[in-house]
């Protein structure tokens, strides 16, 4: 891989690092299928949280390539949006949370990826926004789709229409990340609430990811029926008895995500 670093912390947290700092951090078609490849490495190792950022203290991703892009015909165009499409519903996904530590610029495709997470984090020197109309084209990374269930549609409307660029006080009160830390801190805060995870049954977060990604699919009856099923299916793991035996027994509960 020549654009994206994947470590792997003794937690099981995995640390995916978008590197191409020349560049801000853009996104070219080598490392949107860089981040697909590495998610898909990631996943078969079972982690217990996966989160994203981007090398430098910066720039998360400071959008698709622009200069690339310029000469797309419209298939290529296309087809690029498809792959983005692709490794971002590997975050979306992903059987384990996903967290954008959005340590600087995040706009266009940065911004999409942050939004394919499950939680964001952002640093005070961040700045967010959807430039696209502005060059004459639309977010195609699944943008006009995440933004409209993360912060509601007319919020999402104002913000991919104008092309304005917010900072982390209005990101965070529009419900856009889930908090703001100091610069240079977003990558420890993310650490922070992936051990909070990892602390927990794996089996069950993974059950827990899967129904909460069915409230925006799904009717709610069978977002509930799904839930309830989910609910069952954990009480034929160990990790369910070892984690309920261990609050009767008075003791720390010790996951084998079995
Ligand atoms: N695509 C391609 N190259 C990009 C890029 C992008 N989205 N964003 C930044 N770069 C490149 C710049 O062209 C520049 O390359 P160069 O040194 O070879 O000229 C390098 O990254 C540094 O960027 P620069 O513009 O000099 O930094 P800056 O601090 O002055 O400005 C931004 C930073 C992010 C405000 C500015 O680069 C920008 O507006 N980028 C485009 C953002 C965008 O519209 N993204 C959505 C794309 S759909």
């Amino acid at each position: 891989m020549d654009f994206v670093r994947l470590e792997r912390e003794d937690n099981g947290v995995a640390i995916l690092t978008i590197d191409r700092q020349e560049k801000l951090n853009a996104l070219d078609m080598q490392v949107v299928e860089e981040i697909g490849q590495t998610l898909l490495e990631v996943e078969s190792e079972s982690p217990r949280a996966i989160i994203v950022t981007g090398a430098g203290e910066k720039s998360f991703v400071a959008g698709a390539d622009i200069s690339q892009m310029s000469s797309m015909s419209a298939l290529q165009a296309k087809r690029f949006a498809e792959i983005g499409h692709a490794a971002m519903a590997l975050l979306d996904r992903s059987p384990v949370p996903t967290i954008a530590a959005v340590n600087g610029y995040a706009f266009g495709g940065g911004l999409e990826i942050a939004l394919a997470c499950d939680i964001r984090v952002a640093s005070e020197n961040a700045l967010m926004g959807f430039p696209e109309v502005g060059l004459g084209i639309l977010p195609g990374m699944g943008g006009t789709q995440r933004a409209p269930r993360v912060v509601g549609p007319a919020i999402a409307k104002e913000l991919i229409f104008t092309g304005r660029r917010i900072k982390p006080d209005e990101a965070l009160r529009i419900g856009l990340v889930n908090r703001v830390v100091a610069r240079g801190e977003a990558l420890n805060a993310a650490r922070e609430i992936a051990a909070e995870i990892a602390a927990n049954g794996p089996l069950a977060v993974r059950f827990a990811k899967a129904c909460t990604n069915r409230a925006h699919d799904v009717d709610l009856i069978s977002g509930l029926e799904y839930e309830a099923d989910q609910f069952g299916l954990l009480f034929s793991t160990e990790d369910a008895r070892e984690g309920m035996g261990a609050f009767v027994e008075k003791r720390k509960a010790e996951f084998r995500g079995a």
